[in-house]
């Protein structure tokens, strides 16, 4: 089997060196308006263009897919847009077939997004373009990491160098089925934050300190830690089993909610500036209240705005 050479894609965060996190931000940030959203026009407008960046989304997603799909435009990419449901993968057609058919019709990147952990290494061993990972198991999903990074440091005032040193970012729930959470943290970790788990035992359990964050099932003992509290939703299709609502190891969601949701009284506990923040899709009344998800501690829409500029930058490494 071919090996993969992981700067020809983006596959994960872990592993990846501090010099191009960073110049990712970096080029994310040469695409900001300064509002945060990307800038319209301008010279990298056409730096794709001629170039067809290929979505094969095989899970549900809805600001990971359009974010591509956007940045990919903004960039002057052309773009297909596949989905399981309509595809000839409902036919029985595997993913690196379906990848090396669309990559035989001119396709120039393709963006993975599959419930297999590992699904976008393994079409990486199998095409000749770059593979952005979108989201694999609960493996990684890297753009959302640098989003993540990029959203947190604007927050902070600290989108010079986009770095975390002496903050704590907390994930409250489901971690261990997240995604989210591993690339979040590996990315997070690599900028100097202090990282930390917080959820039910069984959701959050202590061997996710090999990660390297501090773990708890206490969240008002740590909430006041933490000066930024990433609210995960409970993923029960990663569950398994019976597609039964209530996550094991959780008694009742009643029951979750009264520990690990983060309501409007618990919000008021947060430090002063600390802020709150959901990879989407959010649950309102589940892990967070709708009024803090709406309220001034919220970056949520501040993150799906970082995720044009931070997918911008992965397309612009890997074709510009
Ligand atoms: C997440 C995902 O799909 O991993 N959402 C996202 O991409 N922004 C989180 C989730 O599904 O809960």
């Amino acid at each position: 089997m071919p090996a993969v050479d992981a700067q020809r894609h983006l596959l994960g965060l872990d592993g990846m060196d501090r010099s191009r996190l960073v110049s990712l931000l970096e080029r994310a940030r040469s695409f900001d308006d300064g509002t945060g959203r990307a800038t319209r026009g301008g010279e990298h407008a056409e730096l794709l263009r001629g170039q067809n960046v290929c979505n094969l989304f095989f899970e549900d997603s809805t600001r990971t897919r359009v974010s591509f799909s956007l940045a990919a435009t903004n960039l002057g990419a052309g773009v297909i847009d596949l989905t399981a449901p309509g595809s000839s993968v409902t036919k029985g057609e595997t993913i690196i077939d379906t990848a090396n058919v669309v990559e035989a019709t001119g396709g120039d990147a393709l963006v993975i997004r599959s419930s297999a952990p590992g699904a976008a290494q393994s079409v990486a061993r199998h095409v000749g373009v770059p593979v952005i990972n979108a989201g694999d198991g609960a493996h990684e999903h890297p753009t959302q990491g640098l989003l993540d990074i990029y959203a947190l440091a604007s927050a902070l005032g600290r989108a010079d160098a986009f770095e975390l040193s002496g903050r704590t970012v907390a994930s409250v729930g489901d971690s261990i089925s997240s995604r989210v959470a591993r690339s979040d943290f590996f990315g997070m970790i690599t900028r100097g934050a202090r990282g930390m788990c917080v959820g039910p035992p069984t959701l959050a359990p202590p061997a996710l300190r090999a990660m390297g964050c501090a773990v708890s099932s206490d969240l008002d003992a740590v909430l006041g830690e933490a000066d930024a509290v990433q609210m995960l939703r409970l993923q029960f299709e990663r569950h398994g089993g019976s597609g039964e609502r209530v996550p094991p190891g959780v008694g009742s969601l009643r029951e979750y909610r009264a520990l690990y949701s983060l309501t409007s009284e618990r919000a008021a506990s947060m430090k002063p500036g600390a802020f709150v923040m959901h990879p989407g899709p959010v649950n309102r009344g589940l892990e967070l209240d709708g009024a803090v998800a709406d309220g001034g501690r919220s970056i949520i829409l501040k993150q799906v705005s970082a995720g044009v500029l931070v997918r911008m930058a992965v397309l612009a490494e890997l074709l510009g």
